[in-house]
């Protein structure tokens, strides 16, 4: 009898998800393994909802953004009947091992699954938050990074032209990772992250010195995690995901509305919102995605079951998937205070 893999993938799509779930079928294939593509994250366990997935159905998904299995944010941990679902289907089809791809949420529900009946999953961690201990970089983050550089790029233009404050808000949730390295790489001028609250008075005083010296005009990266001193996050709405997440959104206009009370220049902003997890993976998203699935595949192959494959340094390593979920990656003081060597 043929050794059966699941794939899902759940959580905020991201790309760099097709190029993983190509390279397990590929690996897997080379190994005799049969595939099933479940469908839209754990729902599709819950629901018993498959699609084929064999050599045909990866052909050509490399550059494509997205994921073709669909994904959600379903949580089966929430309802004790869609929990007793899973684990019926899991066995109902057939399946040897499940390959979950996704970020905390996902595989915080893989690793307790891994110690609550089904033992055999790998994890894969994806996210454009790159918010995941035990890996240096998650696949996603680097394609959504770009896009959030060039829309840098391009608010400079703007924003030295009509003499504004160009106020650009990012994605990123509780972590300030893409706003941080787009706000580098696109030479914003300020960059607020939700790891250090926001210090109205010095931004203000930051737009006034700027202008003093003649600089008119000054940028400002925002993740739409980011707070004021004395302030909470803002949220877009006051309902939660079944994960318990709130939607962010908003910090960008309060701070542009604040700046251009206090300074008198001129304030537009700009939300990226989910431009950033669209289109085509970067080289180095689809490398990353490649290599995790082909290790994801050898686990299977080992019986490494209740690992993730994980990036250190340059090499492609596998870790407990608990030790994925058990706290956020943050960004520490020393890497902030880059940013503020480029304040002007
Ligand atoms: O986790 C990825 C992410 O894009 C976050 O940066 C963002 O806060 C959230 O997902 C948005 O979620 P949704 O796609 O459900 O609006």
């Amino acid at each position: 009898m043929g050794f059966k893999v699941g794939i899902l993938t759940g959580g905020g799509d991201c790309p760099g998800l097709n190029p993983v779930i190509r390279a397990v079928v590929r690996k897997g294939l080379l190994e005799g393994y049969e595939f099933v593509g479940i469908k839209n994250g754990w729902k599709g366990l819950v629901q018993a909802d498959t699609m084929p997935l064999d050599a045909k159905a990866v052909a050509g998904i490399l550059p494509r953004g997205g994921t073709i299995l669909g994904t959600s944010r379903t949580n089966p941990y929430k309802k004790e009947e869609d929990l007793k679902k899973v684990k019926e289907n899991f066995k109902k089809l057939g399946l040897d091992a499940l390959v979950a791809i996704g970020g905390e949420d996902t595989l915080g529900v893989a690793s307790k699954l891994t110690k609550d009946g089904i033992p055999n999953i790998v994890g894969v961690p994806k996210t454009i938050d790159n918010d995941l201990s035990a890996t240096d970089y998650t696949f996603g983050f680097g394609t959504a990074l770009n896009i959030a550089m060039e829309c840098i790029d391009r608010l400079h233009t703007t924003a030295e032209s009509h003499h504004r404050v160009m106020v650009v808000e990012i994605m990123g949730r509780h972590a300030g990772w893409i706003a941080l390295e787009a706000g580098i790489a696109g030479g914003a001028d300020i960059v607020l992250i939700p790891e250090f609250p926001v210090d109205l008075k010095e931004v203000c005083d930051t737009v006034k010195r700027r202008k003093q010296q003649g600089k008119n005009y000054t940028i400002i990266a925002i993740s739409e995690g980011a707070h004021f001193k004395e302030g909470q996050m803002v949220l877009q709405e006051q309902k939660l995901d079944s994960f318990g997440h709130v939607r962010l959104g908003g910090i960008g206009e309060i701070l542009a509305a604040e700046v251009e009370k206090e300074t008198g220049c001129e304030s537009r902003v700009t939300v990226l919102g989910h431009i950033q997890r669209g289109g085509t993976p970067t080289a180095f998203d689809r490398i990353l995605g490649t290599r995790f699935g082909v290790k994801a595949a050898e686990l299977i192959k080992l019986k490494k079951f209740g690992r993730m494959v994980a990036l250190a340094g340059t090499k492609i390593i596998d870790v407990p998937l608990a030790d994925a979920v058990k706290e956020l990656k943050l960004v520490d003081k020393e890497l902030y205070d880059i940013t503020k060597v480029f304040n002007g």
